[in-house]
């Protein structure tokens, strides 16, 4: 399962800021982009904007559909007709796809799953801000550009957004470890029902689903192998084996280890558990880090 982000060409920059960063990429080939907004006449056959004297136009196979004086505001409706346009979708609906929108409930959505971890004591961290902070970390060390970086924070925030309550049944259950277990297998799955009902959520359907999996296939929940695991999902799922192992592993596993055997341990599994070239950049970094700073 992938999901493709949709091209947009802007020759004006209007459009910066106003739509989802997670769902629209900008590109510079006007020919593979779904959206055009250009400040010239284009010889194209799909519809696009066209920002020119001062006018705003959408224009089809020529035609000119509808012309505003330009303003930011003008802008956005016109910009709402395109998109309707092309998803076939009510504008209303569509509004759901602006940042602002997608911010206030991927905020929301993070501060419940805080809210409901247990933090440690130490660090007064819970797994997911560890597991955030470390893949923002290890994206600097990569050197990502700023919006990738801030993409992989947002992802790490959301990525257990399915185990909202299981650390608490953990803490309050007789049956714990069963229902740890169940869940642990449970909660990729449940995580991705939830997400299909929050249109403003569906970046982070990979991750949620797939961090879990395995390079070989020995993953869940749906034994994906190798690159087909979306990449993404197995950036995290190093960081957040990491964590699981550093500060949660049960005896039933091996207890828990130290980030220098956790370190051996995703080693020796390069190949296995984890991507080979992204698990061998995740150990450098790891160990620069921790050469450096103290290990939360
Ligand atoms: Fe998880
Ligand atoms: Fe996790």
């Amino acid at each position: 399962m992938s999901f493709k982000k949709i091209k947009i060409y802007d020759s004006t920059n209007l459009s910066k800021g106003l739509l989802n960063i997670f769902l629209f990429e900008y590109t510079l080939n006007m020919d593979d982009a779904e959206i055009v907004i250009s400040n010239k006449q284009e010889n194209i056959n799909k519809t696009y904007i066209l920002l020119k004297n001062e006018q705003l136009n959408l224009i089809e196979n020529n035609h000119n559909l509808f012309i505003s004086d330009f303003s930011i505001e003008n802008f956005q409706v016109i910009l709402l007709k395109l998109l309707s346009n092309i998803f076939n979708e009510k504008p209303f609906e569509l509004l759901y796809l602006l940042e602002d929108k997608r911010k206030e409930v991927a905020e929301f959505i993070k501060n419940l799953i805080v809210l409901f971890e247990v933090e440690d004591k130490k660090s007064s961290m819970s797994h997911t801000q560890r597991v955030a902070f470390y893949s923002k970390k290890f994206a600097e060390y990569l050197k990502w550009p700023e919006d990738k970086i801030e993409l992989v924070y947002d992802l790490a925030m959301l990525h257990d957004v399915g185990r909202i309550g299981i650390e608490q049944l953990m803490l309050f259950s007789k049956t714990r470890v069963y229902d740890l277990e169940e869940w642990d297998l449970e909660h990729t799955v449940a995580g991705s029902i939830f997400l299909a009902n929050r249109k403003e959520l569906w970046y982070a359907m990979d991750v949620v689903r797939s961090h879990h999996e395995y390079w070989d296939g020995t993953g869940y929940p749906d034994h994906l192998k190798g690159e087909k695991i979306p990449y993404m999902a197995r950036f995290i799922g190093i960081i957040d084996w990491f964590d699981w192992a550093t500060h949660t592993a049960t005896s039933e596993h091996f207890g828990i280890l130290t980030p220098e055997e956790s370190i051996e341990y995703v080693e020796f599994n390069l190949g296995k558990k984890f991507d080979p070239i992204l698990g061998e950049k995740f150990i450098n970094f790891i160990k620069e880090y921790l050469s450096k700073e103290q290990f939360i």
